[in-house]
């Protein structure tokens, strides 16, 4: 396939951080042109953040802006503005995530941009909704993972609320608002007319603690949750505890130790006991009686000593490595997984195969390992590029713009562009 899906679709990128570039990056890599407007004194923060080589910009900054073009311009300048008007007017998609009413500050609304190309689909990354009471607030990460309900219903329930290593505030908001903008664009082919496209990092999480929502309403109706290890000797209130490592939904599973665990902190399972295999599952760890104990044969009978039947499984999983319990448990059809370290992901010749970890090559820094697409397709498959240097594009968008190279250069010399 000579062109990608997205090719010919112009993308004003003026993002920075991780929601809304993990939201142009994916666009970028399913063809669209997107353009990246950065400010002129050191870009996006994430250029600096972090850094692991002295002049060479950030991972952080590399993995969430592959395969975009730079422009680095001063937009609250007249004439900077005047560059973003002129790129908005042929743009088919802008997107944006900065603090709340920066965009209202530069001049640029969205009735303003709506009234400057009615066809642009306009995406938009706020921590909360605009009517929230909370939209005035900053947002990063971990504040939308307390705000969605993630955290309270995340670690163990003798700690404290407990943020995910996921980025489900800010790559999950980004993914989000992907869908939104893709959608956006189908409907404009056919109406004609572009529309705003808003999602907040709050809603976005919550949408992923969707199932800690219905526990909560299960909660309120029966006073206790049975899949959680509060249950039955625990004591519930009238909030959804944390589950530590249980199963979240109507299968229990739990961490479990394997071989070496006292020295390598990943060396375990995730174990779940699906009910319709029961027998099977018996049967792999050791204890066929267990198949026909009434003790065992129900997931009623077996939840409130689930743990001592963990605990026995721990004993059958003691002289074998993660990988090789796997190998037996896959046999007998039980829903397991070793515990993968970034480290072992990193060599995952597997996902390394079908471009789900992949070495880009880019300029300062050699190549470096980033995550690819999720997201399979027959007909393609993304091809990962480096990411731009600051203002490595500014020359050639300006002059498709219809600016001469002296003008350029005096931009240039005021600051205004890099
Ligand atoms: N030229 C000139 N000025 C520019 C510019 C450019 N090319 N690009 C940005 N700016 C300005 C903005 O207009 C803003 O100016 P103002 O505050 O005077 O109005 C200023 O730079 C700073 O913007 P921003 O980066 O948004 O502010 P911040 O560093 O204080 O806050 C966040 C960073 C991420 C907390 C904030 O952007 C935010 O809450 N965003 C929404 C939620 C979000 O996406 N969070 C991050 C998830 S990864």
């Amino acid at each position: 396939m000579t062109q990608l899906p997205l090719t010919g679709t112009k993308v004003i990128d003026f993002t920075g951080v991780q929601a809304g570039p993990a939201c142009t990056q994916m666009l970028a890599w399913f063809g669209a042109d997107v353009l990246k407007v950065e400010r002129t004194n050191g870009g996006d923060v994430t250029r600096n953040q972090l850094r692991d080589i002295p002049d060479a910009d950030a991972l952080y900054f590399t993995m969430l802006n592959s395969n975009k073009r730079s422009l680095a311009i001063n937009t609250k300048s007249p004439e900077g503005r005047e560059v973003m008007e002129k790129l908005i007017r042929e743009a088919d998609v802008l997107v944006e995530n900065f603090a709340p009413g920066a965009m209202d500050r530069m001049g640029l609304s969205w009735e303003h941009i709506h009234e400057l190309n009615p066809r642009l689909v306009f995406g938009s990354v706020k921590g909360f909704a605009e009517d929230s009471p909370w939209s005035d607030l900053k947002v990063y990460e971990n504040v939308a993972q307390c705000a969605g309900g993630a955290a309270s219903t995340t670690g163990f329930w003798d700690g404290p609320p407990t943020v995910s290593a996921a980025a489900i505030g800010d790559s999950n908001t980004g993914m989000h608002l992907l869908i939104g903008v893709l959608t956006a664009l189908i409907a404009r082919d056919r109406t004609g007319r572009g529309q705003k496209v808003s999602v907040s990092m709050q809603d976005a999480v919550l949408n992923l603690c969707r199932v800690k929502l219905r526990d909560q309403q299960r909660l309120e109706h029966v006073g206790y949750l049975e899949e959680y290890p509060q249950y039955p000797d625990g004591k519930f209130t009238d909030v959804v505890p944390r589950g530590g490592n249980a199963g979240g939904g109507g299968q229990p599973g739990w961490v479990l130790k394997c071989k070496g665990w006292e020295t390598d902190p990943n060396a375990y399972i995730y174990f779940t006991v699906q009910e319709q295999n029961w027998p099977r599952t018996a049967e792999a760890v050791g204890h066929p009686e267990w198949a026909d104990d009434p003790e065992y044969d129900t997931a009623a009978a077996r939840q409130p000593h689930i743990f001592e039947i963990f605990g026995e499984i721990e004993k059958w999983l003691a002289d074998k490595t993660k990988y090789e319990a796997v190998d037996i448990l896959r046999e007998f059809g039980v829903p397991c997984a070793p515990v993968l370290s970034m480290k072992e992901i990193a060599d995952d010749p597997a996902l390394r195969a079908d471009g789900t970890v992949v070495e880009v090559d880019q300029k300062g820094r050699g190549t470096y390992l980033t995550v690819g697409s999720p997201v399979k397709f027959s007909d393609f498959t993304p091809d990962i590029k480096g990411a731009p240097m600051l203002g490595e594009n500014t020359d050639e968008v300006l002059a498709g713009l219809g600016y001469d190279a002296d003008t350029i250069h005096r931009m240039r010399a005021e600051n205004i562009v890099l």
